[in-house]
């Protein structure tokens, strides 16, 4: 297939002005594998020094391996993101106990560590294979060149952007042009100021045409999932329990439950309280609820706030409760007048 003029354009922007790395060029997949590593949460002027020093200390994939977790950990230090470490020298020990790094993509995938992302820029960059790397830069690039606005951080959006980076990769120049797209992408199609004046593929720029490029790439808002945790505290007095009505402007409005403490400290009912089960989750659509129930059992009612009334036990029935409120009354021991 002919080479786009995007491709082309790209090669030739990245010839004149792609970064000097000191990782690039060198060939060696465990610099490049490390590399991509560190850059995955870090800065890259941060990044290089970290680089420099590491591959100083453990200089190949077997020095790493033969390093205890602590050593790692330690020159790690200040990186953040441990994991990255942790999974890296697990990695290096996979790698050594192959005989070698994998120079496959399923190969460099069954690492660690290494993702889509990381399996494609170390393939490509150590080994030539003609993956291709599609990360944040290449999502904004490509969104933009080409107008696309499908969310990101879809299954959709994903597809979309590999279905077209692959097609426009140069199958023998595929890691030059990967890293041509991160560049790109970093230090002149930027998140907020794009240099469309003197931006090579300007003329073919879809959001620039449209005036689209601070709207592009589109993210879907993802609601953020909320934790809560309550406690329940059941309570049995000859044969009665205590429940209340949710007010409006929760969850389960209307619906009746049990005593709720819901991040405070337990009330004091004069009696010892069972535990009936801990840090249940109850997943909501735009909450997870981890619930503790308790038991306990009185001779006497106590105070409680406002709101609560005392009912039958077998009356309950006749209350509609939250589906975790189910849960809980389901694990109760059965009444015994006499306990
Ligand atoms: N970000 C992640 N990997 C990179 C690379 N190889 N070059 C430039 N930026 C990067």
């Amino acid at each position: 297939m002919q080479q786009s003029t995007f491709t082309t354009a790209l090669l030739r922007w990245f010839a004149q002005y792609g970064r000097e790395l000191p990782w690039r060029g060198i060939g060696d997949p465990y610099g490049i594998w490390v590399s991509e590593i560190i850059l995955q949460q870090t800065r890259i002027e941060q990044g290089r020094d970290y680089w420099l020093r590491f591959m100083e200390r453990f200089p190949t994939v077997e020095a790493l391996a033969a390093a205890s977790e602590d050593e790692v950990l330690r020159q790690w230090q200040g990186l953040g993101y441990y994991s990255r470490a942790r999974n890296m020298h697990t990695a290096a020990r996979q790698i050594v106990a192959q005989g070698g790094f994998p120079r496959t993509i399923e190969g460099l995938r069954a690492l660690k560590g290494v993702g889509d992302y990381t399996a494609a820029a170390v393939g490509s960059m150590a080994f030539g294979l003609p993956a291709a790397a599609v990360d944040g830069n290449v999502y904004r690039v490509l969104s933009r060149h080409y107008g696309i606005d499908v969310p990101i951080n879809t299954t959709r959006g994903k597809r979309t952007f590999e279905t077209l980076a692959a097609e426009l990769l140069p199958k023998t120049e595929a890691g030059t042009f990967n890293q041509a797209m991160m560049d790109f992408g970093a230090t002149w199609c930027t998140p907020k100021s794009p240099r469309c004046l003197d931006c090579p593929v300007a003329e073919s720029c879809d959001a620039l045409r449209t005036g689209r490029t601070t709207q592009l790439p589109v993210k879907e808002k993802k609601l953020k999932v909320q934790e809560r945790h309550l406690t329940y505290i059941y309570i049995r007095c000859d044969g009665m329990t205590a429940l209340h009505r949710r007010p409006a402007g929760d969850i389960w409005q209307g619906l009746w439950e049990p005593l709720l403490v819901e991040d405070g400290r337990l009330p004091e009912l004069g009696c010892p309280l069972t535990l009936l089960a801990g840090r249940v989750k109850h997943v909501l659509t735009h909450r997870i609820l981890l619930a503790d129930f308790y038991l306990a059992q009185v001779e006497q009612k106590p105070d409680l706030p406002s709101g609560y009334i005392w009912i039958k036990e077998h009356d309950i029935i006749d209350y509609a409760v939250p589906r975790l409120v189910e849960k809980m009354l389901l694990l109760l021991p059965p009444e015994s007048r006499d306990a």
